[in-house]
């Protein structure tokens, strides 16, 4: 059983996952409009993942005895003024949520909820991944700078992005 000050903070972290696939969408979105669709492909399977992440956390908490409570999903920005800036925000998005997990873990530890705990280290290893997933791509962008012909071929690459959701 979860405690209800543990309940609260899984449930909160749902809507921050799900907000997090609105914010992708969103980025999806934007990098349509200016015709960048492999850029735009890479976000629509990142939203895809978050809406995972927030389902896996929504099943855990109804599997502990809890309940899944649907808060309000804030507005996410929707225009940026590059490619460069995008990716940026993700990273600094990301590393957010880095810290947010491990303050689950914190709380888990604090409370000796165990199985939470466990629960949670699927999560901390995967901001270990998506960091470096997003930090590599914000390299290229940054090699690449202004050179058109080096953005095309980024674009190639990160339109080949597919999201499989893990085995549970
Ligand atoms: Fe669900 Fe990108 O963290």
């Amino acid at each position: 059983m979860l405690s209800e000050k543990m309940e609260k903070a899984l449930n909160e972290q749902v809507n921050w996952e799900m907000y997090s696939s609105y914010f992708y969408l969103s980025m999806s979105s934007y990098f349509e409009s200016i015709s960048l669709s492999g850029c735009a492909n890479w976000m629509r399977a990142q939203a895809q993942e978050e809406l995972f992440h927030a389902i896996k956390i929504y099943d855990f908490i109804n599997e502990r005895g809890g309940r899944g409570i649907m808060e309000a999903i804030a507005k996410p920005p929707s225009d940026w003024d590059s490619s460069l800036a995008v990716f940026e925000e993700v990273l600094a998005h990301e590393q957010k949520v880095t810290g947010l997990i491990n303050s689950l873990v914190d709380l888990a530890l604090d409370e000796r909820d165990h199985a939470t705990n466990i629960f949670l280290q699927w999560f901390v290893s995967e901001q270990v991944e998506e960091e470096a997933t997003v930090g590599g791509v914000l390299d290229k962008f940054r090699l690449i700078a202004e050179d058109k012909s080096g953005l095309f071929v980024l674009d190639q690459e990160l339109g080949t992005r597919v999201f499989t959701p893990p085995a549970k």
